[in-house]
């Protein structure tokens, strides 16, 4: 018997870059500017405390929100660094990497027929799901200013229709480095906060919340009083911890959306996560400041072009805004572009 061909819900989505990437630069053993994960080892205690969680028995399925006492943990990380309290019994889930918090959030509040603003340039995984829900996708393209790339509100506040349902911003940016303000935040506020935009919601994806550079901070959503109540937050403990295989993230959202969220039929896969995982880690600083790739083999040098604030790989965010502004020179001595 044939297998039937399956008419193909995203006939425009090929293999991700990601992929193709990945496996051209293990095919060359080349540096893999292309995907988002470290080339060390996570903290060995991060190991041995998963280990023990294992062997203690941990294996199973857990509530659908995940392990209350992780959730606790999540909200006293998320109260202490920004000032928003999260109640860990309704408004936190724990998900199977980010991504599939972003699946579930996208699915669980936008209709056939809606728009989804997207920030371009953006993490791969926010098109396709908007076109399987029946969406449209507006992208607005970040601009390049003196101080980096940044969302240019005007021309989003002017792109918004009665059909917008919900804006996806990524803070710090993958790939450009760049982290939104609270200038950036209150912008964003002055435009929703207009009484025929009160149907709008925000997804914050803010995986890379921890690998911020030069003294300066992540501003999280969760910190601004009035877009947090229509944000969903999320991050990745697969990012914070290195552990990218792990596939581990959470959401944060108000009671009414985490509601949705969690009743969302794609929502069905939570994964159990070690608590050890948050007490180690919480007691060491260190965990917080993430340590950037060092390669002696690299051809590549930026200069000029804008510093990224952030990013799991700081070296690629920078060859991109140089690849974006034209500014390649070429070198052999990767630590150059650490400096
Ligand atoms: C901006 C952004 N969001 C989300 C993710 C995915 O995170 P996770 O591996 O936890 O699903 C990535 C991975 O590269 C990313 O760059």
């Amino acid at each position: 018997m044939n297998t039937p061909l399956i008419s193909s819900r995203l006939p425009h989505v090929g293999n991700t870059i990601f992929s193709v990437m990945s496996a051209l630069a293990a095919q060359y053993q080349a540096v893999n500017l292309g995907q988002g994960f470290p080339d060390f080892d996570c903290d060995i205690e991060l190991i041995d405390s998963v280990t023990q969680a294992m062997q203690q028995g941990h294996n199973q399925y857990p509530p659908m929100a995940g392990v209350p006492v992780l959730r606790d943990m999540i909200s006293d990380k998320v109260e202490s660094l920004y000032r928003h309290h999260y109640d860990p019994q309704t408004e936190i889930t724990v998900t199977a990497g980010a991504t599939q918090a972003i699946m579930c959030a996208i699915q669980c509040c936008v209709h056939p027929g809606d728009e989804v603003i997207v920030i371009e340039p953006a993490y791969d995984c926010y098109l396709p799901v908007i076109e399987l829900t029946g969406a449209r996708a507006v992208t607005i393209a970040m601009q390049l200013s003196e101080s980096g790339f940044c969302i240019p509100w005007d021309r989003l506040a002017a792109s918004i229709t009665p059909k917008t349902r919900l804006i996806i911003l990524n803070t710090p940016n993958n790939p450009t480095g760049s982290t939104l303000s609270t200038a950036d935040f209150n912008a964003l506020a002055d435009i929703l906060r207009r009484p025929e935009h009160k149907q709008i919601l925000i997804l914050s994806d803010e995986v890379y919340e921890h690998m911020v550079y030069d003294g300066k901070q992540h501003i999280s959503i969760c910190s601004h009083p009035e877009l947090v109540q229509r944000a969903f937050v999320i991050s990745s403990f697969g990012k914070t911890f290195h552990v990218t295989g792990w596939k581990v993230g959470y959401l944060c959202a108000p009671v009414a959306m985490s509601v949705e969220f969690i009743s969302s039929p794609f929502s069905q896969s939570i994964r159990r996560c070690s608590t050890g995982w948050l007490r180690t880690c919480r007691t060491r600083n260190h965990i917080w400041i993430y340590p950037i790739f060092i390669r002696s083999n690299a051809i590549c040098f930026a200069r000029a072009c804008p510093k990224p604030d952030s990013g799991y790989c700081r070296s690629r965010a920078l060859i991109f805004n140089a690849w974006i502004t034209g500014k390649f020179l070429t070198c052999r001595n990767w630590n150059l572009l650490n400096g």
